[in-house]
């Protein structure tokens, strides 16, 4: 099973690297054990039977060791099985919104175990350009509130920046006027 690297790691704080596409099958082998971690941590009975197992919605390679810019997703998002999924190479954020949101219980992330309470604040709207290894082809993702939240929160892995880093240590639940809440 993959190891998360927990932040007291240097290298969750370093900015990872370019992968080089075509994609490797090594890669692509790695981004489907990620994807296939995310989907046993959201199932009970595996986490009861793994108990370090913590339930997570997203990945990125450097939380499993490997510093290179590929990072999945994976929610439900409707009753019948529907889930919001991709398994991304090299993403980048190509528009956001000035209007901001945040996440109303605050966010969370497998390789910080500590609590850090306080607001982040993310772009409402964003859209990202990458490569979708689970369809085999480049994508233009355009998203807003909880679906931008998961995809800033990931890409932000890449850039070594994890979400405790957008708190304002003096002022952590500070208003920005116009945000929204989002859940
Ligand atoms: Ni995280």
């Amino acid at each position: 099973m993959l190891r998360i690297v927990k932040d007291n790691a240097k290298s969750i704080h370093s900015v990872s690297k370019e992968v080089a596409l075509p994609l490797s099958a090594e890669k692509k082998a790695l981004l489907d054990e990620m994807l296939a971690y995310l989907k046993e941590s959201q199932d009970p009975a595996f986490r009861e039977k793994n108990p370090k197992v913590r339930e997570g919605i997203g990945l990125a390679a450097p939380q499993v060791g490997v510093n290179e810019r590929m990072l999945v997703i994976s929610y439900p998002i409707d009753e019948e099985g529907h889930r919001t999924e991709y398994e991304l190479v090299n993403p980048k954020i190509v528009v956001s919104s000035i209007k901001k949101c945040y996440l109303a219980g605050g966010e969370g992330c497998l390789s910080v175990d500590q609590p850090h309470p306080g607001k982040v604040y993310r772009d409402f709207r964003i859209q990202v350009k990458a490569y979708n290894a689970l369809l085999g082809q480049d994508v233009l993702i355009k998203a807003e509130g909880y679906d931008a939240i998961v995809l800033q929160h990931e890409i932000d892995h890449l850039n070594g920046i994890l979400f405790y880093d957008h708190i304002d240590p003096q002022n952590p639940d500070k208003e920005i006027p116009g945000s929204i809440a989002i859940g």
